[in-house]
């Protein structure tokens, strides 16, 4: 039986625009600086090459429509993918657990990967890997969709200045809650970043380095786009999976690291409590790398400096990105 969305949804039909039906736009055409970063970029989509200007999707992919999709962010270094396999991991298991077949191996996506990464002609980036459910109606049955798209879009990347790797981050606890796992599993990387989004402009407000989110219990989750870590009398603390954080690839890199310096590692949950009366604190992310913070709602953490274990992960991670991962060119 038809849902009544679907009754009353048909199939898009493509029309040609009539003189009436042409509206202005509503942002004029203007010259706009490249989103990514790179002077003629080219844009992977359903096994082509696209210029950035021509790199589009159906304003009816449920992607857009209503964020059912997934991703990864992925960095390389030095003509090599850091972590490619576990990238690739997580993101077959984000789409099993939302029911989306990609539409190709991981050997295929792993050569479309770096294919788009040597198309570009670079060394040293930041990869957007997108799986969207595809075409539908603007019903949201994705059983509309058949044919997921994936997207790979290479960019140049500095989330943060130097100088705050130097210096720290300052967090401020956000009123926005990480989602409840019973809602919308944190652990599924999404398209579907709203409640991410909603916690980034908070910081933005609060003139912020970053948001730190909390669970529906009061302990911490994450932040934005990154985990959090707090180290006290010589042991690493990260919150769970359970808690509400992504299985972050830079956490598990981060955890190796202390493991080999011989630092004590547990995932456990946290309160805010733990963030002010920790000796260091940490953020880790793909994007972030691994960044320290020095203040949290206002309470200096620690000395208010970098602390000395952070430094020395920090200093591991870079070797480790500088040498090891998948080569690109061979
Ligand atoms: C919500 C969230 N948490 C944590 C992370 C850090 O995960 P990773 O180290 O795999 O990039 C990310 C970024 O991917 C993220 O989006």
């Amino acid at each position: 039986m038809k849902t009544t969305d679907a009754a009353v949804l048909d199939e898009p039909k493509i029309h040609e625009p009539t003189a009436d039906a042409v509206v202005e736009p509503a942002i004029e055409g203007r010259p706009r600086p490249t989103a990514v970063g790179i002077k003629d970029a080219k844009v992977y989509i359903d096994g082509k090459f696209y210029s950035e200007a021509d790199a589009k999707v159906s304003v009816f992919d449920h992607g857009l429509l209503y964020g059912d999709g997934i991703f990864e962010g992925i960095r390389f270094y030095n003509g090599r993918v850091f972590r490619l396999g576990e990238h690739l991991d997580r993101l077959w298991d984000s789409a099993r657990s939302i029911a989306l077949e990609i539409p190709m191996t991981k050997d295929a996506m792993t050569e479309a990967l770096l294919e788009t990464i040597r198309q570009n002609h670079m060394r040293d980036g930041y990869v957007r890997l997108v799986v969207t459910r595809g075409i539908g109606n603007l019903g949201l049955n994705p059983t509309q969709c058949k044919w997921p798209s994936v997207i790979i879009i290479v960019a140049a990347i500095t989330l943060y200045h130097d100088n705050l790797y130097r210096k720290g981050l300052t967090i401020v606890t956000c009123a926005t809650r990480r989602c409840n796992p019973g809602a919308l599993n944190p652990a599924v990387k999404s398209l579907n970043y709203l409640n991410n989004v909603m916690a980034r402009l908070e910081a933005n407000l609060a003139d912020a380095d970053e948001a730190l989110m909390l669970n529906d219990q009061g302990n911490v989750a994450e932040c934005t786009a990154d985990n959090v870590f707090v180290i006290k009398r010589g042991q690493i603390v990260t919150p769970p999976v359970t808690a509400g954080a992504l299985r972050g690839i830079t956490r598990s890199v981060a955890f190796e690291i202390a493991e080999e310096l011989g630092f004590k590692t547990l995932k456990a949950d946290i309160t805010r409590h733990d963030i002010y009366a920790a000796d260091e604190c940490f953020l880790t992310g793909t994007a972030a790398e691994i960044i320290p913070v020095v203040k949290a709602d206002g309470r200096m953490i620690g000395n208010g400096k970098p602390g000395p274990i952070t430094t020395r992960i920090i200093a591991r991670f870079r070797e480790m990105t500088r040498d090891t991962g998948t080569p690109i060119y061979g």
